[in-house]
């Protein structure tokens, strides 16, 4: 606030003085002014534009949209999609709308969380996970279901068995267990987390022979200076005992339901569930997650062979391969469900003023698998305010996009990208005429650098950009580091020799609303 009053005054006297300069030069000057440079112009507005940019409205908007858990296909997501909404149409966005899907989605059963057992040889319970993280922190971890342990499109059902070690669950991992002779036939297996889509890690144990799966995550990943309290969240930013890494196993396109084709409602021929299921777009096995204090009472029950030297984890036993504990058995129940659901991507425009028909698009899903305060809704509420600001930027210089930028924010992204992907197989033929970029943000985390991946052609824009924007830092500032570029090039200096200048740019990969722009429509 106080802030606010000092730059409308410092505005204010900006505005006299500039008034006081005109009024002088129109009574006193013979030379007229030299007309600035169309790059002295452009300069100008960018300067304005990043003027424009305020951090607590970012900040504002982040807690509008996180004020509740907003898993995709939820009432609690859509009441975000209005909020959104309103945001950019107060924002003065034109033309905001909604465009819909119904999709299939998966949810865990709230009232029934999902469990790993463990039976000793005269098959009594003696040690059982509890499906649901304890609450840290109430007012971010409180609401109900918030802590519940699952992955999306599990199978429903119950797997019992023996179990193997299967390190990061990579083709090369299973080949490995193969030639040191264990068979993963009718076992359960156990999954280190990092190093690979979870999706993948299941399709090859499910190939395998495993008829189910539990993921964890390894302090060697999660807890890399230790798992003592004052080494994990809270404290620090690594992971709690407790804490369950969620996601999506589910590995296709999109909709799994609707290859290529966007999913109106009875508009096109579909792939069924078992379809599916046989294509291993969704796995067949049931799947959990757990927490490196939950594996540990697995794995310092396992039998069989100590495992090679570098599948060695952080946790405090010697791992073994398996298959199976000392004595007894491993069950895993989990309970979900599959659901067709709407899912609702929300676009908005600054309509160009010379060739509107081409697209800036500026882009990051809405959806969170709990309040998604970093992912995804750190971009997404810095986005809105990037939203005003232009606008802001327009209304108060004479400077017009010349191209149309649109402004898109996904649903359905955590399940498996899927508002964009329908999008774009929605208007492939639009988009890929006309859309000149996509840009994406994603989870923006604090006191970081920069980072970027980009198609080669836009490293000159990144590296340009980058060098505009004033530091935000101010431990950065004062080692002399101005600019967030100049954070970014000594946070990851680039590779390449011809281009010095260049810090780290590698090829976008998977993982968020790019992916079908780049790889199914060619846009950069
Ligand atoms: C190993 O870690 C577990 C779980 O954190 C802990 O309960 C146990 O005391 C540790 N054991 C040793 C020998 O450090
Ligand atoms: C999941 O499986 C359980 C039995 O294991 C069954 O009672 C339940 O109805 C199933 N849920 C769904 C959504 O199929
Ligand atoms: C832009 O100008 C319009 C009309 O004067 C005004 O209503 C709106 O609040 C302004 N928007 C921004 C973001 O400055
Ligand atoms: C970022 O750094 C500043 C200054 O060191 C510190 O006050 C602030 O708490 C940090 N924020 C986060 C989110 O770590």
């Amino acid at each position: 606030m106080l802030k606010a009053t000092v730059a409308i005054v410092v505005g204010i006297l900006c505005i006299i003085l500039v008034t006081h300069i005109g009024v002088y030069h129109k009574t006193h000057t013979a030379v007229p002014p030299r007309p600035l440079s169309v790059n002295a112009i452009y300069e100008r507005f960018s300067e304005h534009l990043i003027d424009s940019v305020n951090g607590d409205n970012i900040a504002s908007n982040l807690r509008i949209i996180t004020e509740e858990p907003h898993v995709a296909g939820t009432k609690a997501n859509y009441r975000v999609a209005e909020k959104i909404a309103k945001l950019w149409k107060d924002a003065g966005l034109q033309d905001v709308h909604f465009i819909k899907y119904e999709v299939l989605l998966s949810y865990p059963d709230y009232n029934n969380p999902n469990h790993v057992t463990i039976f000793d040889a005269q098959e009594r319970q003696i040690f059982k996970t509890s499906g649901v993280s304890p609450v840290i922190i109430q007012e971010e971890q409180g609401a109900p279901g918030a802590g519940i342990q699952w992955v999306a499109y599990s199978a429903n059902g119950t797997a019992e068995g023996d179990v193997v070690y299967c390190h990061h669950g990579r083709v090369e991992d299973f080949k490995k267990l193969r030639t040191l002779g264990v068979s993963l036939e009718g076992k359960i297996a156990l999954i280190r987390y990092s190093h690979g889509f979870r999706g993948d890690k299941v399709r090859f144990a499910q190939q395998y022979g495993a008829i189910g799966a539990i993921l964890y995550s390894d302090p060697a990943e999660v807890a890399k200076n230790g798992i003592s309290q004052s080494k994990i969240y809270p404290a620090t930013e690594w992971m709690p005992e407790h804490g369950v890494q969620r996601g999506s196993i589910m590995r296709g396109d999109g909709d799994p339901l609707s290859p290529i084709y966007p999913s109106k409602p009875d508009l096109y021929p579909r792939r069924t569930i078992e379809d599916a299921k046989k294509l291993a777009i969704l796995p067949s096995i049931p799947v959990l997650p757990i927490s490196y204090s939950d594996a540990y009472e697995i794995l310092k029950r396992m039998k069989g062979n100590n495992v090679p030297q570098e599948w060695q984890g952080g946790i405090n036993v010697t791992y073994k391969l398996g298959p199976g504990l000392t004595s007894g058995k491993v069950r895993i129940d989990v309970n979900a469900k599959l659901e067709k659901r709407e899912i609702k991507n929300i676009v908005g425009y600054i309509h160009g003023a010379e060739d509107p028909d081409h697209y800036v698009i500026l882009g990051n899903h809405y959806d969170a698998w709990v309040y998604g305060s970093l992912d995804p809704n750190s971009g997404t509420a810095t986005l809105a305010e990037v939203a005003r600001a232009m606008v802001q930027t327009i209304n108060e210089t004479n400077w017009r996009p010349a191209r149309t930028i649109m402004f898109c924010n996904w649903d359905g992204e955590e399940h498996g990208i899927i508002g964009s992907t329908e999008f774009t197989e929605e208007f492939l033929n639009i988009l890929t005429n006309r859309a000149v970029i996509y840009l994406n943000v994603d989870t923006i985390y604090a006191n970081q650098s920069f980072y970027a991946s980009a198609m080669p052609t836009l490293y000159h824009i990144a590296v340009e950009s980058a060098k505009k924007v004033p530091n935000p830092m101010k431990s950065e500032r004062k080692r002399g580091r101005m600019t967030v570029y100049d954070t970014w090039i000594k946070r990851f200096p680039g590779k390449l020799a011809s281009h010095p200048e260049f810090p780290e740019l590698p090829a976008p990969g998977g993982g968020s609303d790019h992916v079908p722009f780049a790889t199914f429509l060619g846009v950069p």
